[in-house]
């Protein structure tokens, strides 16, 4: 059952979690539009950056940047209205070691740096870029999204150096490390650089770019015959070269990226991306049936901003072989989504209850994810098998709620990687629902796979048919992040 939000409105699902707090779905009961809600939880050591935070997004209104709607605060609790993407996470469209198809990468490079390009020029730095703060909407379009360690870099025209260190060590910029002031743009420069690798080889090329760290002294050896670079072809690397060089004096700037011949390659950049991780048949999106249709004007609410992006026409739907007509109804069911129109009722809420809902409505279908597939036994079996592959593969797991495991290991780097696994049933059919919840994406990716190629016996064969189905009351994302300096 979904809980009651406030007049209306109901918080379906967790879509994100992490140190900050979490990051749920509401959804109106009657427009069904979608909000995804930022809940900060507010004490001595983080009102100061919340309300950064706030500030921050209030000023940001771009089509590759999440849109900002408003904010309310109740007692000790900041909630943050936020445009609602629904085709997940960038790093779920990476496959380990391959990537994705060039023209896909290649299209959410260039939105990934116009909305880079727009930030500076708002004089804002995002300083935590990388695939898990990279959003899709429900037209494939690349969002950048969690404002938690952006600052300002410029204002009246001034620009001032940095010096908190932030970011994600495999995603940040040499000098960053080297603790001195660094400039926001360069840095930010070189965190697009590491996401484009990732997105054409499926791997990141150091842990951090410093001298004690060997892939990255080799790279500045130009020692090119080895992976990543291996897997790239020779225009693109030149742009990498241009991109990931090592004194932010002569790294590229945005304007020279947007003149590299790889950048303006015509022909690169799919209108709408393959999204074909390989394994999985080419998806069609059965969550399209949204209506986006630019909002109308909001109410006079503070920090509400502009309408939506253009309407997008939906595709048709698969039609799974092996699941009930019932649930293909249900699944086909044309339903209006949009992104909010009215935010009164959100805004004056003065309900806070957000339990988490259990129940499949459609609106818990609305997340793209490929992080999943359907067993073809039921749950308890599911999960002893499940849990006997884990127990192989020597993964360490608990079990404390009964249909989600919890497994937590060191990836190669040794750093701690935690997903939960989610079973849920559903008409006959049982979801095994994979989620990351600390730690980097492409490696819970990488483990994904391996538990899944183990389980091979048990999948329901066939495409992704479920892209967008997901359980309710689970988390994410808490990305290892780490800011020395607060
Ligand atoms: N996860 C975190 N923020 C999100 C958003 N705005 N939309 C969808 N999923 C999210």
């Amino acid at each position: 059952m979904v809980t009651p939000f406030v007049d209306g409105w109901d918080f379906v699902q967790t879509l994100g979690e992490g140190a900050y707090g979490e990051v749920k779905l509401a959804i109106s009961r009657s427009t069904h539009e979608a909000v995804a809600v930022k809940v900060l939880q507010l004490n001595k050591q983080t009102t100061d950056a919340v309300r950064k935070e706030v500030c921050i997004n209030r000023m940001l209104t771009d089509q590759n940047i999440i849109r900002f709607y408003g904010q309310r605060k109740e007692e000790n609790t900041q909630y943050l209205f936020l445009e609602y993407a629904s085709g997940g996470e960038l790093f779920d469209r990476i496959e380990p070691d391959v990537g994705m198809p060039t023209c896909d990468a290649h299209r959410f490079f260039s939105q990934l740096i116009e909305g880079v390009e727009y930030l500076h020029k708002m004089g804002v730095t995002h300083r935590d870029l990388k695939p898990e703060n990279l959003l899709l909407d429900d037209n494939d379009n690349l969002k950048i999204s969690d404002f938690g360690l952006a600052t300002v870099f410029r204002h009246q025209g001034k620009e001032r150096k940095l010096g908190k260190c932030c970011g994600t060590p495999p995603y940040v910029a040499p000098e960053i490390l080297q603790k001195e002031e660094y400039r926001a743009q360069p840095a930010d420069v070189w965190s697009c650089g590491i996401i484009l690798v990732a997105m054409l080889a499926g791997e990141l090329p150091w842990d951090e770019p410093t001298p004690e760290c060997k892939e990255y002294k080799d790279w500045l050896n130009k020692k090119i015959q080895v992976s990543p670079w291996k897997k790239v072809d020779m225009v693109a690397l030149a742009l990498l070269r241009n991109i990931l060089q090592h004194e932010p004096r002569r790294r590229y700037s945005i304007s020279q990226i947007k003149k590299d011949r790889w950048f303006r390659t015509k022909g690169q950049s799919s209108r709408v991306p393959s999204c074909s991780p390989s394994g999985q048949v080419p998806l069609k999106r059965l969550c399209s049936n949204h209506d986006l249709s630019p909002a109308s004007p909001l109410h006079s609410y503070e920090n509400v901003s502009a309408s939506q992006p253009a309407p997008h026409l939906p595709n048709s739907p698969m039609v799974p072989k092996n699941v009930s007509e019932s649930l293909v109804q249900e699944l086909l069911n044309p339903f209006s989504f949009s992104q909010p129109v009215h935010m009164e009722n959100l805004l004056l809420s003065t309900q806070t209850d957000c339990t988490q809902g259990s129940s499949q409505t459609p609106y818990q279908k609305l997340v793209k994810r490929m992080t999943r597939f359907f067993s073809s036994l039921d749950t308890e079996m599911t999960k002893e098998k499940l849990t006997l592959i884990l127990d192989k593969l020597r993964y360490t797991w608990k079990n404390h709620h009964s249909n989600q495991v919890t497994v937590t290991l060191n990836d190669k780097r040794k750093h701690n990687l935690t997903f939960k696994v989610n079973l849920l049933e559903m008409d006959g059919n049982v979801l095994v629902d994979f989620r990351l919840s600390k730690g980097d994406g492409i490696e819970f990716k990488r483990h994904f796979m391996k538990i899944k190629k183990a389980l091979a016996s048990i999948i329901v064969k066939g495409p992704n048919l479920f892209p967008s189905i997901l359980p309710s009351g689970v988390g994410s994302k808490d990305p290892e992040t780490y800011s020395t300096n607060p």
